[in-house]
């Protein structure tokens, strides 16, 4: 294992700042005007800059299940310029069909050029051995597909601690997948989180971790079974998320070299599921290849919707799309790390 390439040995951050507020962190970068810092923390714990460069091209490891798939295969075409994402052909396989939020934080919301190596696969778990991934591929894989090919930054892929990303976002089977089991359930997820943050470890380089699991048990999957089931489910999510946030926070205590994001992600869904016509969705279960639902299909959000504005000659009618999902998730990824430059 190549971990010495991975593990920095002090802080690296990128952050987006307006020239004249430089060696300042500021929530409100400039469009225009972006500079990568590099930054280590001075005794007062300040931001002391180390490394100033305008901003260049980003590398984003991302890992996780079928809310972030785009069915990326690490052994075929690479991440380029003019093709952010290698393969397969954007916007690639996603869960809810049509373009995921990985798609548009490195094609829309990117504020420089992201090449995005998104290891992330349908049914993933944590640990096979915890819990039987739907595809084969677990959490545990994905980290060692990161070690085995790309952790010593090889020269198709010259990534370097201060110009990349890493996110996470699983859980969503680990849950879905033994809620209903036997045993202590809260138990159990201490025995997977156990085995998540493991699997962190090598790659705090800088990471975001994308916590939270949304209500899934709001799905129109969970929504055909009994409510026993449906609140056996919330209660699992709901123990996750707590001790989650809790690892978290002892991940950042003991790793204050790193920048750690978090994006909540059930916020998100509980604020569009509890009110759906405001995000402009007919309702919160209706699901299907359509611009006005919310889900693309009975698990996952998403839909097969061309991202754009279609006119129609010659009566010139210009259809606004709705946003789907998946888009206003990346729109409020992009706005709450402001400090990355998405
Ligand atoms: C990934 O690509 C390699 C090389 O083309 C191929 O051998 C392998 O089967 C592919 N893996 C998957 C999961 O498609
Ligand atoms: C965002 O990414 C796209 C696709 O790689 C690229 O064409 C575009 O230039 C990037 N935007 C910025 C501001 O760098
Ligand atoms: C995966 O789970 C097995 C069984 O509990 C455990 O032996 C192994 O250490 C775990 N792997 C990781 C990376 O946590
Ligand atoms: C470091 O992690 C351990 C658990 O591995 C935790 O008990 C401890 O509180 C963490 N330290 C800080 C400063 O958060
Ligand atoms: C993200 O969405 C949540 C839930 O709707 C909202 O409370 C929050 O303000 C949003 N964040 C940003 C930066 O837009």
């Amino acid at each position: 294992m190549q971990l010495a390439f991975c593990v920095p040995s002090f802080i690296t951050l990128l952050l987006i700042l307006s020239p004249n507020v430089i060696g300042v962190l500021t929530s409100q970068p400039s469009k225009h005007s972006q500079r990568m810092l590099r930054l280590s923390p001075d005794n007062n714990n300040q931001a002391k800059i180390v490394h100033d460069t305008a901003l260049g091209t980003l590398y984003w490891f991302s890992l996780g299940d079928s809310y972030s798939e785009t069915g990326f295969n690490a052994s075929g075409t690479l991440p380029s310029v003019g093709n952010p994402l290698g393969n397969p052909t954007y916007p690639g396989w996603t869960g809810g069909g049509g373009a995921n939020w990985v798609d548009y934080l490195t094609t829309t919301y990117n504020q420089s050029l992201t090449l995005t190596y998104n290891l992330a696969r349908g049914g993933a778990t944590i640990n096979s051995s915890l819990v039987t991934p739907g595809q084969g591929v677990s959490l545990e894989d994905e980290v060692n597909t990161f070690l085995s090919k790309f952790a010593n930054s090889p020269p198709s892929t010259p990534w370097k601690t201060w110009n990349t990303l890493f996110s996470i976002w699983i859980g969503i089977n680990d849950i879905a997948y033994s809620y209903d089991n036997h045993g202590d359930r809260d138990a159990f997820t201490d025995i997977l989180l156990d085995s998540y943050f493991k699997l962190v470890e090598p790659l705090y380089v800088s990471l975001d971790s994308d916590t939270k699991l949304p209500h899934l048990n709001r799905s129109p999957l969970m929504l055909t079974r009994s409510v026993s089931e449906q609140e056996k489910e919330r209660s699992a999510i709901e123990g996750f998320n707590d001790k989650l946030q809790t690892r978290i926070d002892w991940f950042k205590g003991n790793h204050t070299d790193a920048w750690i994001w978090q994006w909540d992600s059930q916020a998100v869904f509980k604020a569009i599921l509890d009110d759906p016509q405001s995000y402009g969705f007919q309702d919160a279960t209706s699901y299907g290849n359509n611009p006005s639902y919310f889900w693309g299909n009975a698990y996952h959000p998403g839909g097969n919707i061309p991202d754009f504005n279609l006119i129609f000659p010659p009566l010139m009618i210009v259809i606004h799309r709705l946003a789907t999902a998946h888009k206003i998730f990346a729109k409020n990824i992009s706005d709450t790390l402001n400090i990355f430059p998405w």
